[in-house]
């Protein structure tokens, strides 16, 4: 599996890799990793100015250590992902308090610090410290998907552990950081997500995805999640400026809350309000439905407006008639106050014309 993989990517590296950017020129790990948080999810060519200024101001880690933190994200202001910023100063005071402001060597212990993962870490680590570490940011995850012909979303948890155990075998004994550096590249410059430059890739004639003609489809995108949709009809029983609520039960979906009663399915309107309201239906009106997401699925909700006349029977327990004037205080779901302001819109009278 992989065979010459790794001597591939150095090969092709030496001459077509990047060898200049300024973070290659030393092996200190304030810079190094400093370049690695600027370069996730930003690039090179953006990253670069904002590299050389922040060193100007914080040419040590100890002197971004001791800066207020507001400083930092001012340095930042325009790289986006500010957490990056935070984290960065963070570490900073991590490494003075607990490394004596040394960076740690050993991989394990560096991923340790705040806002560095797994794959910055050894990235870290093997440019500095000649560690033998494979990395998995974003541009290794396509290019082994490709080349290997890895199915599945690669942030998924079993996909993501196939691609670091295969990471680990592909590492190389020796030039660590020269293969670590050309896969980077590799993804960012050749093995790129949309139109990739396969005619020019050293990998071309062992890449799976390329031989199937399934570039555009490695790696999978994330599932979208299927949010299944329920529809329910509320009640909205109308008597003297007074609205019918129940209290949900404590568990499930609003519980606790108070609600418009819900029909159940398939039920005959007139025949279940009489049953469980002990009234009697004067007139009713269809509302506007409206949508509702949840977190695992979507509400299409259609309120039926009636206006009724209370029977003498007491009603179960639960039930309240509230007063239009108190609704504004009361526990309702969002939605259910939506059908409800809408309805009582000043001026607005839904069941003045239509008569059963
Ligand atoms: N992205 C993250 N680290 C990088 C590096 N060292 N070179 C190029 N792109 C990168």
């Amino acid at each position: 599996m992989g065979a010459g993989f790794a001597a591939r990517l150095i090969r092709w590296h030496k001459r077509h890799g990047r060898h200049d950017m300024p973070w290659q020129s030393t092996r200190d790990a304030y810079r190094v990793w400093l370049s690695e948080i600027m370069l996730q999810q930003t690039q090179v060519a953006t990253v670069v100015p904002y590299y050389q200024r922040f060193l100007g101001r914080f040419p040590t880690l100890p002197a971004l250590a001791a800066a207020p933190v507001e400083d930092v994200m001012a340095l930042w202001s325009g790289l986006g992902y500010y957490a990056r910023a935070r984290n960065l100063h963070a570490c900073a005071q991590a490494v003075m308090r607990a490394h004596h402001g040394k960076f740690p060597r050993d991989p394990d212990v560096i991923a340790g610090l705040p806002g560095i993962g797994r794959s910055t870490a050894n990235s870290i680590a093997t440019f500095c410290f000649g560690a033998h570490a494979p990395i998995l940011d974003g541009n290794v995850k396509r290019v082994l998907c490709r080349a290997f012909g890895i199915e599945g979303f690669p942030g998924s948890g079993a996909v993501e552990k196939r691609l670091w155990s295969l990471a680990e075998d592909l590492m190389p004994t020796r030039a660590g950081d020269i293969y670590n550096q050309a896969q980077m590249d590799l993804g960012a410059m050749v093995c790129t997500r949309s139109k990739p430059r396969c005619a020019a890739c050293p990998l071309a004639d062992m890449c799976i995805a390329k031989a199937a003609g399934h570039t555009a489809e490695l790696p999978m995108r994330k599932p979208r999640k299927v949010v299944p949709q329920r529809e329910a009809t509320l009640l909205v029983l109308l008597h003297e400026h007074r609205v019918l609520l129940e209290t949900r039960p404590p568990a499930g979906i609003w519980g606790g809350l108070l609600s418009l009663p819900e029909l159940p399915a398939g039920s005959d309107a007139a025949e279940w309000v009489a049953r469980h309201f002990a009234c009697r239906i004067i007139a009713v009106s269809p509302a506007p439905t409206l949508d509702h997401a949840f977190s695992h699925f979507r509400l299409r909700i259609a309120p039926l407006v009636m206006a009724v006349k209370p029977g003498r029977q007491t009603m179960e327990p639960g039930l309240t008639w509230l007063a239009f004037d108190h609704l504004g205080s009361a526990a309702l779901p969002a939605p259910v106050r939506r059908i409800l302001e809408s309805l009582y819109a000043s001026g607005n009278k839904p069941l003045d014309s239509r008569k059963r």
